[in-house]
């Protein structure tokens, strides 16, 4: 079983023809990604209607015209989002993609290699493995949208999911952490689509496969 299962992600470039992501990687990732926007668009235009901080999103960026149209894009979303997340979750930990192509993270490599990154000298011939700057942030990305999901029910649900909304510090404080944690995925989107226009061989393995 365990065999099989890892058969699914032979990502090493010798192994497989040169597949860089497996099927399902890609599936979950372009789903995720659709997702993901619905749920900022819809979030902004939630967060119009009662904002936290001094600002308010432009209507134009903001998706669902108004609070409860807003609302209903955003829990429709969230089951897109929560399934593709767990899917590719599990699939991640059974096939042991993270642990091959995402850890270990080491400081001193994320240091070394974001000062060559920032001198233009990173490499991207072997786009199989990810260099520490990359692993970093996708396995941050990863942790914040564990962190949105979480705090999106205890803001959902406070009664239902009552510890949760506890453990995040009541609802108020909930409704703060689930905020940032949109501010974290959006400042991560604007780097990761910014390189993956930089770098189009990327763009085209996680659309191919290679
Ligand atoms: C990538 C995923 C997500 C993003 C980017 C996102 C973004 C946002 C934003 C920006 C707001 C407005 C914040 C506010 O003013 O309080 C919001 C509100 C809300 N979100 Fe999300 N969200 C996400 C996932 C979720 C999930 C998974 C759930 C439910 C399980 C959820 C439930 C809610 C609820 C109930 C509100 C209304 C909060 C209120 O009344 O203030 N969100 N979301
Ligand atoms: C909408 C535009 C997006 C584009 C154009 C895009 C593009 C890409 C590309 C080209 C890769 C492979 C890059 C590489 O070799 O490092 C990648 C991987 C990845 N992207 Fe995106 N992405 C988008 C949205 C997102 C979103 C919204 C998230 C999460 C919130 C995300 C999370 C990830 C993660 C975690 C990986 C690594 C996946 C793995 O190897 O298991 N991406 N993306």
């Amino acid at each position: 079983m365990t065999t099989a299962v890892a058969d699914l992600d032979r990502t090493s470039p010798k192994i497989a023809g040169r597949v860089i992501h497996p099927l399902w990687v890609r599936l979950t990732h372009w789903i995720n990604a659709v997702a993901v926007l619905v749920m900022i668009g819809s979030g902004w235009q939630i967060y119009d209607a009662s904002p936290l901080f001094g600002f308010t999103f432009p209507r134009g960026i903001a998706l669902g015209n108004w609070l409860a149209g807003a609302l209903l894009w955003h829990f429709a979303a969230m089951w897109v989002l929560v399934v593709n997340g767990i899917v590719y979750l599990t699939l991640g930990i059974v096939t042991a993609r993270f642990r091959r192509k995402l850890l270990p993270i080491r400081p001193r490599e994320v240091a070394a290699d974001l000062a060559a990154a920032l001198a233009l000298k990173l490499s991207h011939d072997d786009l199989a493995v990810y260099n520490a700057v990359q692993r970093l942030l996708y396995v941050g990305v990863i942790l914040a949208g564990i962190v949105i999901t979480l705090s999106g029910l205890s803001i959902w649900k406070p009664v239902q999911f009552q510890e949760l909304t506890v453990l995040f510090g009541g609802y108020e404080a909930a409704r703060y952490v689930h905020f940032f944690a949109m501010a974290a995925i959006v400042g991560f989107l604007i780097v990761h689509v910014a390189l993956a226009i930089i770098v189009p061989k990327s763009l085209r393995a996680m659309v191919t496969g290679r």
